[in-house]
This record gives structure tokens, sequence and C-alpha cells, in this order.
């Protein structure tokens, strides 16, 4: 595992990356939820706090890695009000085991770090512990793997006299799986202070993969926001 190496750099970049567009989306995905809600993959909490802030749920934010709890629990441990509300289960979500079935489930930006055989058994995993009728959203985007392409920077940030730099390099791609390697700099003037490399596979399913595979385990399609699919279980 060299995830960690990541972890310092994930809110600098998805605080102004993903996390707005999707906090914009949650309070009409969400109407009417009111009892509780399943976070799959919560990481540092970015989206946590919000699904707190929309709704009145009872939050269980589901995250197996140590390093992005700790951020997570950071976060809420700044938001004493939350400490009261949000659940934090420290584990993968094939292992979720809810005390009661739940009204939603949320799952932000965790797809392209599922294997194709543990997404597959997830879902049914997911149904058993949703309500009837529940809702299961995440974001999703169409078209399936990006294309190869040579090393080239995807996000900088300035921290004090430092910038933190993601460099990232498509080694390989197929239909649906792709590799990529990442390069994790932080850089003074133009001089790499730290450099680091993450090498790994990531996913993005095909619509007709998807479409299957929630089907087969007992979910209707419903709308949702653009970047993402929701549905119910029927
Ligand atoms: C890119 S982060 C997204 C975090 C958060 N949802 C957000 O949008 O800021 C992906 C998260 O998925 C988690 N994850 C990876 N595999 C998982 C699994 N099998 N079950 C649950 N979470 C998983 C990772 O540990 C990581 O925290």
């Amino acid at each position: 595992m060299t995830d960690f190496i990541s972890f310092p750099f994930y809110d600098l970049f998805h605080e102004n990356g993903h996390v707005p567009k999707i906090r914009e989306k949650l309070p009409s995905l969400l109407t009417g939820v009111t009892r509780s809600i399943v976070e799959i993959g919560a990481g540092t909490g970015l989206i946590t706090t919000s699904l707190a802030d929309c709704t009145p749920a009872e939050i269980f934010a589901l995250e197996p890695s140590a390093g992005m709890r700790a951020v997570l629990l950071s976060r809420l441990a700044g938001r004493p009000e939350l400490l009261e509300r949000v659940t934090v289960l420290p584990y993968d979500a094939l292992s979720l085991d809810l005390p009661e079935p739940a009204e939603a489930m949320v799952m932000i930006n965790v797809m392209y770090a599922l294997e194709p055989d543990y997404r597959k058994r997830m879902w049914p995993v997911l149904a058993e512990q949703l309500e009837p009728g529940g809702l299961l959203a995440f974001t999703w985007r169409a078209g399936g793997a990006p294309e190869a392409r040579a090393l080239q920077e995807v996000e900088s940030r300035r921290v004090g006299r430092h910038t933190y730099r993601v460099l990232v390099e498509i080694t390989e791609a197929g239909e649906e799986t792709y590799e990529a390697r990442y390069l994790y700099q932080v850089v003074e003037d133009d001089k790499v202070i730290t450099e680091e490399e993450i090498t790994g596979n990531a996913y993005r399913p095909l619509w007709e993969t998807i479409e299957a595979e929630l089907t087969g385990a007992g979910f209707v399609q419903a709308d949702a926001p653009e970047g993402m699919l929701a549905w119910r279980l029927g």
C-alpha cells in the first residue's frame, strides 16, 4: 500500500476539485432523506460534513484507510456537534453491516478504486443493507477508460513557500481499466524537495456494465444530477 503518499495532498486539491460541484448537487439529490445515510469511501470527510449539513439524517461514514480516517476524525473533532450524529465505520464496503437498513447510500469518487470483481460483489451487499425503495447514488463518468497519455501536471497549489504538485501519466489503457502513474512533488522555487510515486490500476466501467450489475442486484434507475447515477432498490 502506497496510497498514504497522496494523503497530505488530498484536501489541498479536492476542496477546489470535485467537492464544490458535488456539494451543490447534494440537497436536491437527498430531498426527503431524514433518517440515515451511508457514505461509502468517506475519505477525509469533505463530503461527510456536507451530508450532515444538508440533511438531519444520521450519517455512517465508511472509510477503510486509517490515514484518510485520521483526517476525517480530525474534521469531525472540529465540528463537535457532528460527533453526535456521524459514526465512522473503519472497514471496506463489503464489510458493511448496519444495525438497521439505511435510507440512502452515497459514494463519491470511489468507483475508480474498485476492482471489477469486488464491485460486482459489492452491489448485493449494499442492496441488503438498504431499505426497500432506498437511494443509492454515486459519481460516474461515461466513456470508459481514458487513453494512454504522457506525464503531465494535473494539480498544483501553493502552501507558504512551497508548491504541492501532482503529475499523472496514463501508462496503459483498456476498455474499462487503465494503469496510471502519479508523481507527488513538493517544490520550492524550481527545486523538487520531495517526490514520491504511486502506480496502480483504476476503473471506469461502461454504462452497459453498470446497468447490468445494478439491475442484477435489484436496483431501478432514478433521476440524478449530471455526473452522477442514482438508483432505487426495487
Ligand atoms: C478519492 S477518495 C474519495 C473520498 C471522498 N468520497 C471524497 O469525495 O472526498 C476514494 C476513497 O475511497 C476509499 N475506498 C477505496 N476502496 C474502498 C472500498 N473497497 N470500500 C470503501 N471505500 C474504499 C479510499 O480509501 C478513499 O478514501
